[in-house]
């Protein structure tokens, strides 16, 4: 199983990471890592979309900018892991989601123009770690389910959490050890 874990992780001893890890230890499978803090992925600019759709419609889909989509679309299972950032993720994220929403690689539109999805994997795990607790507000995996299952065709979904951390008197490290161990893939 080809494994795509998508690491929008800041800190040097991100908590989120930690939490990731042991989902990604459960998995049996040949990981592949995107760290979009050394990717260093750009939003897109006016120049950026001229290029895209200038070799879309030439239908150049092996140009290395959609190298991310072709991955992401190819990969049997997605894990992504992001901390919990103003109720949702860091903003890499966002620019690596323009990078991979490619109509012809990841999506295309179909008959009616319905969204049809084109990628590979059957799930997608999100994992994230919070100061406070995330409650109603969990704008960052919402938003990506919605995407993964509306835009991309993956259809199953699973979120991990530690939250609370940053709470004035939190036990921080029985948050975690808790967290990790109610850590439960389902495949
Ligand atoms: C820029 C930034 C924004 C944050 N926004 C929130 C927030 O909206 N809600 C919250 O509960 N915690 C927020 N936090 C706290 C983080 O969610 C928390 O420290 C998390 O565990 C960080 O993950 P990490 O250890 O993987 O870096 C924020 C932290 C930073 C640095």
């Amino acid at each position: 199983m080809n494994v795509l874990f998508i690491d929008a992780c800041v800190r040097k001893n991100s908590r989120t990471h930690r939490l990731a890890k042991e989902v990604l230890q459960q998995l049996n499978g040949q990981v592949t890592e995107i760290n979009l803090a050394q990717e260093n992925i750009q939003p897109l600019s006016e120049q950026s979309l001229a290029k895209r759709a200038e070799l879309l419609s030439q239908q150049n889909y092996d140009h290395p900018i959609f190298r991310y989509a072709r991955q992401f679309a190819q990969a049997d299972l997605i894990v992504v892991a992001a901390p919990f950032w103003d109720l949702s993720f860091p903003a890499m994220l966002k620019c690596f989601i323009e990078a991979i929403s490619i109509v012809g690689i990841t999506f295309r539109y179909g008959k009616n123009g319905k969204i049809e999805g084109l990628c590979k994997a059957d799930k997608l795990i999100y994992v994230t770690t919070a100061g406070g607790y995330i409650d109603e507000h969990n704008f960052g995996y919402g938003y990506i389910k919605a995407l993964a299952t509306t835009l991309f065709g993956v259809k199953k979904t699973q979120f991990f959490k530690a939250d609370g951390l940053d709470i004035i008197g939190a036990d921080e490290a029985s948050i975690m050890q808790k967290a990790i161990a109610e850590v439960d893939v389902n495949l």
